[in-house]
This record gives structure tokens, C-alpha cells and sequence, in this order.
């Protein structure tokens, strides 16, 4: 099981590939606000877990197990901030900032409930403004 400082990682390298290719070190210290060293000491650690590839001059490549992680992160992310939003949380930073806490520690039958409510809730925007309104 990876750790949530690990997971928080494989989900930047996974945006930073879908986005541009590739995902160098500068890159993810860059998007985690981090200093370069610390990402060269996790990227070993992931390495070592088998999450991705360290390739020197071509950048990190994350594996077939590190890009399911961040794959799964990613859409946890998103379809948390959907929740939030729908919940009538309007500051972004509070939204970011609760998402990247929850999104690790939720089971995935809790999550899948809360991506069944999102969905109704979107496809039902007037039932939701009624329920919003009653609380
Ligand atoms: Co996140």
C-alpha cells in the first residue's frame, strides 16, 4: 500500500503526463511546491516499490501499477471537488485543500456512493437547489 505522501506523487505524475507527456523531476517538485531533492529521494522510493521508472535523462515513467494509483487519485480529486462544489463550498483554495486531505482516506465502496450522489445531484440540479434550500 503506498502512503498518501506517495499516492499525492503518483496523482501529480499521472496529471503532468496526461497534460504533457512526460513528467520531469523540476515538474513535480514544481506542482508540489517542493524542493528538486526531495523529489529525487521519493522518486527512488517509488522506484524501489515498483510505482515508476527513474530514467535519468528521459525523465520519470510511472508503471502499469503506478499509473492505475494515479489514475485512481486523480478522479477521486475530481469527482470530490464535483462534491464539494455541489455542497456550496465556493473558495477553491478550501476546496483544494479539503479534497487533497479526504481523497485518501475514503474506501472505495464510500466513494462510489458519493460519485452516485454527484451524478444525481448533477442531473437533478433543481431537486439539489430544494435540498440545499431546506438545510
Ligand atoms: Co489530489
Amino acid at each position: 500500500m503506498p502512503t498518501s505522501h506517495m499516492e499525492d506523487y503518483l496523482e501529480r505524475m499521472y496529471r503532468l503526463i496526461e497534460e504533457k507527456g512526460f513528467a520531469r523531476a523540476v515538474d513535480i517538485a514544481e506542482a508540489l511546491e517542493i524542493r528538486p531533492s526531495s523529489v529525487t529521494h521519493m522518486l527512488q522510493r517509488l522506484a524501489e516499490k515498483g510505482y515508476v521508472r527513474y530514467e535519468k535523462y528521459r525523465g520519470v515513467q510511472l508503471t502499469t501499477a503506478g499509473r492505475k494509483i494515479g489514475r485512481k487519485m486523480a478522479e477521486r480529486h475530481r469527482d470530490l471537488t464535483r462534491l464539494l462544489r455541489l455542497l456550496g463550498v465556493r473558495d477553491e483554495n478550501i476546496i483544494f485543500e479539503d479534497v487533497e486531505g479526504i481523497e485518501h482516506h475514503l474506501s472505495s465502496e464510500s466513494m462510489q456512493r458519493i460519485r452516485a450522489l454527484v451524478q444525481y445531484a448533477e442531473a437533478h440540479p433543481e431537486w439539489w437547489a430544494q435540498l440545499l434550500d431546506d438545510s
